[in-house]
């Protein structure tokens, strides 16, 4: 059968390949290996999202499913205050992250092995990005974003893009439905670019009131 890029542990033989990309304009160069996510070039929705990304931020920032790290290291490395984690269930894809923060001269940031937010339990974000497993299926995906409010600071911002073909309507319905608010901040090449901000205050016990 057929071998998924979010396997815990890929089977495929390696085969290393150097990817050089310009990213907010400055180059990086990135490992990537067979059983990992885009290995051939970086993931035109990848770098949509790394563009509409409000860089740089202070605090901790969070890649979720971080593959081989091309989102966690950009921020990283235009954030020098900030703390940044890469999460991802694939060892392979979190080895190579830890070499590409490495090789782009990322220091802060931590790579974790884990399901979605369970190593960084506890832990509260400004920010945090993902180009998400939409084809895990949506449910894993949908459990995110909910997670994602809980984990936010007031004011922190989730930003996530997703194929108009695989979902990212729907995705946008559910950002909404979690935060009250979402935006679409960019659009192009099929993909979109969703942004989702948790409100600083929760709502006033006045929004609570019956009307009169
Ligand atoms: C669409 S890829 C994006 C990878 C990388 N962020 C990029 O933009 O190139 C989604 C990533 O999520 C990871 N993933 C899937 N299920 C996960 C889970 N339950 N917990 C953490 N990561 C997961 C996959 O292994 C994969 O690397």
């Amino acid at each position: 059968m057929a071998e998924h890029y979010f396997t815990a542990r890929p089977s495929a033989s390696h085969r290393i390949r150097e990817v050089r990309e310009e990213l907010r304009g400055r180059p990086f160069s990135f490992l990537t290996d067979a059983g990992v996510f885009a290995k051939r070039r970086v993931d035109p929705g990848t770098r949509l999202l790394i563009r509409c990304l409000p860089l740089p931020v202070e605090g901790n920032a969070l890649d979720l499913g971080c593959g081989y790290g091309p989102i966690g290291t950009v921020i990283g490395a235009l954030s020098p205050g900030a703390r940044v984690f890469l999460i991802d269930v694939n060892e392979r894809a979190a080895d190579l992250a830890r070499r590409n923060l490495e090789r782009n001269g990322v220091t802060g940031a931590q790579v974790l092995v884990g399901d979605g937010f369970e190593p960084v339990a506890g832990t509260r974000f400004v920010l945090i990005a993902s180009n998400p497993p939409l084809r895990a299926g949506k449910r894993v995906v949908y459990e995110w974003v909910r997670q994602a409010f809980d984990r936010l600071v007031p004011g922190g911002c989730l930003f996530m893009v997703a194929r108009t073909s695989q979902g990212a309507l729907s995705l946008a319905r559910h950002m909404e439905s979690v935060f009250g608010r979402v935006e679409e901040v960019a659009k192009g090449g099929g993909y979109r670019v969703l942004s989702a901000r948790r409100p600083e205050h929760p709502p006033g016990p006045q929004s609570r009131q019956p009307p009169e």
